[in-house]
């Protein structure tokens, strides 16, 4: 990767704050994720990162997400080592840096256009792999798609973005045109939806969120091939919360409240569904 600056042309994009969660744990003393190759597009671009409300806690669950996926990935590939991937609204997320696919491997990272941009300046190329730009909605871009291999999706950090309608209808076109796969990704509950669209109506963000997800099941009704295989949730994986919890009052409520609390154990999850 050569070390000209890339230019950013808006800024308080959502994937840039991912990618920097991932940078800054990178940096840490005991990273959770230690994804270098995020450090280094960073410091590649031009841009205030200090801006972003990120650091804290979000350098740990950011990392702590983007590995649950990146470990589901990787069993995927292990059993399927000529399957296809689809990394939807991968943003500027290395994934297939990290994973490092074999050849055998189809790996189709699909974003909005001005992601795609940005990663076209930041990452090099490599065999097997296409970048795609376009909205996962308009589904005429899995016409190029060769569907004759198990395909993984994984698509972190997108989903919420997706009305319920688009979000059922590329699923069921996925299910449709490939012989068999998983689906993997995070959404949040209802009252997590409710709250963090409140917060980007006040900020002005122009951004919207979509289906909230309760267990998981109803995804089945909507998209009859896939089952649902784990939804694990995520703010109270068991590796994680230590490192969240900063005070013994903050221990105390997480062990004697919202541990228990089932609106807290679905505020967000992931998904893994498989046809
Ligand atoms: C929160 S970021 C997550 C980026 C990346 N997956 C990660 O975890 O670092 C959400 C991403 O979804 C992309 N996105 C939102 N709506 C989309 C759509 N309809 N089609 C394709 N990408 C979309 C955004 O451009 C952005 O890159």
């Amino acid at each position: 990767m050569d070390a000209e600056k890339v230019h950013v042309p808006e800024e308080r994009k959502s994937y840039l704050s991912t990618i920097y969660g991932k940078a800054l744990d990178a940096r840490a003393e005991h990273p959770i994720l230690g994804d270098t190759y995020a450090e280094e597009a960073v410091s590649r671009i031009d841009f205030d990162f200090d801006k972003l409300a990120v650091g804290g806690d979000a350098a740990i669950t950011l990392p702590f997400r983007a590995k649950l996926f990146d470990d589901w990935t990787r069993e995927f590939l292990d059993a399927h080592p000529d399957a296809t991937v689809l990394h939807l609204g991968c943003g500027l997320d290395t994934r297939v840096f990290r994973i490092d696919p074999p050849a055998t491997v189809r790996w189709y990272d699909v974003d909005l256009a001005d992601a795609i941009d940005l990663r076209r300046q930041l990452y090099p190329d490599r065999p097997g792999y296409e970048m795609i730009a376009t909205s996962v909605a308009d589904l005429k871009w899995l016409d190029a798609i060769p569907g004759d291999k198990p395909v993984l999706v994984v698509a972190e950090g997108l989903v919420q973005y997706l009305t319920v309608e688009d979000r059922d209808a590329l699923f069921m076109r996925i299910t449709e045109q490939f012989p068999s796969g998983e689906i993997t990704f995070d959404a949040y509950g209802r009252a997590t939806t409710a709250v963090l669209s409140f917060a980007l109506r006040l900020a002005r963000t122009g951004l919207r969120l979509y289906g909230p997800i309760k267990d998981g099941h109803e995804i089945e009704e909507h998209v009859p091939r896939l089952r649902l295989v784990s939804a694990v949730s995520f703010l109270t994986l068991p590796e994680m919360v230590p490192l969240l919890i900063h005070s013994k009052a903050q221990g105390w409520i997480y062990r004697r409240v919202l541990e228990h609390w089932e609106w807290y154990r679905r505020s967000m999850q992931h998904f893994r569904y498989e046809f």
